[in-house]
């Protein structure tokens, strides 16, 4: 019985796939490497490949015995999926489509999901639950509500059972320093700070400090990527139990506002994050955070690591590879 690590070469990927392997689990990679990274994956088995392919997947599920599937392959930037919808549907959602066609066929029966907080939009009520209104706006959200729906379909008529995780904020690296985000790709908060902090860009712009909310800047909830990397774990533990075809937020339940995460920075590091107030981004809500009791009631998962590790880790991962895998490659 392997597992079909799709994207497993990026960010949330690599750091699920490590996991996965000091698990036990059998673990096979299947990463286009468009901006996934060979260095990411070590000795791990890696197809370079598309999700797209039916023939290569096929053959991968055939080879590796393949029983299930992790699924992360996708794009992921929010404005580029309002300025190219092209790219956005044909990977996100007709690549997946073929994927799971693919898969299905060859005899796999446990999907996990990586989709997204973005579907809620901007929530009436925080802590959000998952039976909150779906209200996407963007391409990037909308691509990942309807792979969320493909894939209840695919329970409905076909054996296939699967989670879809909502992702709150995922930010910080490995702890071990060897795993971490590449900034390039990155249009995210803590990647930005540390940027900022490192010399690497100029001063941080803070969207907005005229929010409904105590310091008027942002609130999210950032959840530490290995926090994240578990929730696979225990979904694909609970597929694999039998578990029935569910969806499910994964965060903290802690909101956390633009300001505390450059003071946490500034505490965290000892260096001052230059920043600017900016414009309110287009787009970005004022608060939400998740109500993470799902996950908790039904896969035993809950966030351990804290907002000080995540700023710990993401810095010490910026600070020893500011070009990313690349820098491990040379
Ligand atoms: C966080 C906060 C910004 C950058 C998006 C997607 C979501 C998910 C994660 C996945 C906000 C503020 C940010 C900066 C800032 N996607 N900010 N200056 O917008 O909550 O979520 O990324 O793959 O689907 O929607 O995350 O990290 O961009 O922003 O002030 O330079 O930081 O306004 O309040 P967001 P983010």
């Amino acid at each position: 019985m392997t597992v079909l690590v799709t994207g497993g070469a990026g960010y949330i990927g690599s750091i699920t796939t490590r996991l996965l392997v000091e698990r036990g689990f059998g673990v096979v990679v299947l990463d286009s490497l468009e901006l996934g990274h060979r260095a990411a994956v070590n000795d791990v088995p890696l197809v370079v490949g598309n999700i797209a392919d039916s023939d290569l997947v096929t053959r991968v599920c055939r080879e590796h015995k393949v029983s299930d599937v992790v699924h992360f392959a996708a794009y992921k930037a929010v404005g580029e999926s309002m300025q190219n919808p092209t790219k956005y549907f044909d990977n996100n959602v007709a690549g997946t489509h073929s994927l799971i066609a693919a898969v299905v066929s060859a005899g796999v029966e446990n999907v996990v999901f990586s989709s997204t907080a973005a579907i809620y939009g901007d929530p009436d009520i925080v802590p959000v639950t998952e039976d909150a209104e779906v209200r996407c706006e963007s391409v990037y959200a909308a691509t990942k509500r309807m792979t969320e729906q493909i894939l209840e379909w695919y329970s409905a008529t076909r054996n296939l059972r699967s989670v879809s995780l909502r992702y709150f904020n995922a930010a910080g690296a490995a702890s071990d320093g060897t795993l971490g985000e590449d900034w390039r790709y990155s249009q995210n908060l803590v990647p930005h700070v540390m940027k900022a902090l490192l010399g690497f860009a100029p001063a941080l712009k803070v969207f907005g400090n005229d929010y409904s909310t105590p310091d008027g800047t942002g609130i999210r909830d950032y959840i530490h990527v290995e926090d994240l990397a578990e929730s696979h774990v225990a979904a694909l533990q609970y597929l694999r139990g039998g578990g029935d075809t569910m969806i499910c937020n994964v965060g903290t339940g802690v909101g956390t506002s633009v300001m505390d995460i450059i003071s946490t920075t500034e505490r965290v590091t000892g260096r001052a994050v230059p920043y600017d107030i900016a414009p309110r981004r287009a787009g970005d809500p004022a608060r939400y955070f998740a109500n993470a009791s799902k996950a908790e009631r039904v896969l035993g998962w809950t966030s351990r690591r804290l907002l000080d590790d995540i700023i710990a880790s993401a810095f010490a991962w910026h600070s020893a590879h500011p070009h990313g895998h690349a820098a491990s490659q040379a």
